[in-house]
């Protein structure tokens, strides 16, 4: 059977309301639908954790820097709901846009440093959104527990920093990257790839991979970035927004292996961007 899906907070409340007072530990699994095998991990995780989950399914325009991308993103909220029916969620929050941004909403929640670099210096203004947005989900859910994919690393550390800072008593929960079986990091993007650009999309994490080889047998970014690039750029990816080693805390650059280490990546390939990141 399936969930059932709310549209308004006034009647999300009636539930988390009521689960509250049963002294029941809610999750959150907060998404922009387009559900795959990552997503549902992560419902997965929830499950096991908490006694009522929620996933909420919203298309934030507020992240989304240009507007064919926001246009194109995929929406299937029928499919999700089927998909979802069988991990038995509680409730399914699509709310209307005006619950989440009603006329004269004036808020714009910024977590600085963390969101200057990677995707924050290629997509400026995304990761306002992201945290704006979630940071209203949170609220909205009344959420014990929010669970987010390391897939979206800086995403992740974004939203734990955020909870941290604004007192937001949720436990945010990281989850690991699922993957295709050719390697690709499952994401809701990847529909948008042409049989051929699939073909191809692989490679970015092939690239990681020896990418971390070359770095644990003592290289450097430095001397690596550059071949690693063109092999990405001569299959076919048309421009790589960055290919960089980072400490998996603080994400500060680095150019050598060292304990905690992270690669990240991200490269368009036929008009989609792929991101990807690894531990090192
Ligand atoms: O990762 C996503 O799907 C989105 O960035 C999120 C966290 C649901 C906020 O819109």
């Amino acid at each position: 059977m399936t969930a059932p899906i709310v549209r308004t907070l006034a009647e999300l409340r009636e539930y988390t309301t009521a689960w509250h007072k049963a002294d029941e530990v809610i999750g959150a699994v907060p998404t922009m639908g387009a559900l795959h095998q990552g997503h549902l991990s992560l419902v997965r995780a929830a499950k096991e954790q908490c006694d009522r989950v929620i996933v909420t399914i919203f298309v934030n325009p507020k992240q989304f820097d240009n507007p064919d991308d926001l246009k194109n993103y995929p929406r299937t909220e029928h499919e999700d709901a089927k998909k979802l029916a069988s991990l038995k969620v509680d409730v399914i929050y699509v709310p209307n846009p005006e619950e989440i941004y009603p006329d004269g909403f004036a808020t714009t929640v910024s977590v600085s440093g963390l969101t200057d670099m990677l995707c924050g210096a290629a997509r400026p203004g995304h990761f306002d959104g992201v945290a704006t947005v979630v940071s209203k989900l949170f609220m909205q859910t009344q959420a014990d527990k929010a669970f987010f994919g390391e897939k979206d690393y800086q995403q992740l550390q974004i939203v734990t920093r955020l909870a941290a800072d604004l007192n937001i008593p949720i436990d945010v929960v990281g989850c690991p990257t699922i993957r295709e079986e050719d390697g690709l990091a499952m994401s809701s993007r990847n529909l948008l790839l042409s049989d051929r650009s699939r073909i191809f999309a692989p490679l970015l994490a092939e690239v990681m991979g020896d990418i971390a080889d070359a770095l644990n047998k003592g290289e450097a970014m430095g001397d690596i970035v550059p071949d690693a690039t063109a092999r990405l750029l001569a299959a076919g990816f048309n421009e790589v927004d960055y290919l960089e080693l980072r400490d998996g805390s603080d994400l500060s650059l680095l150019n050598s292996m060292k304990p905690g280490a992270r690669l990240f990546a991200a490269a368009w390939l036929a008009g989609v961007r792929l991101i990807d990141n690894i531990a090192v």
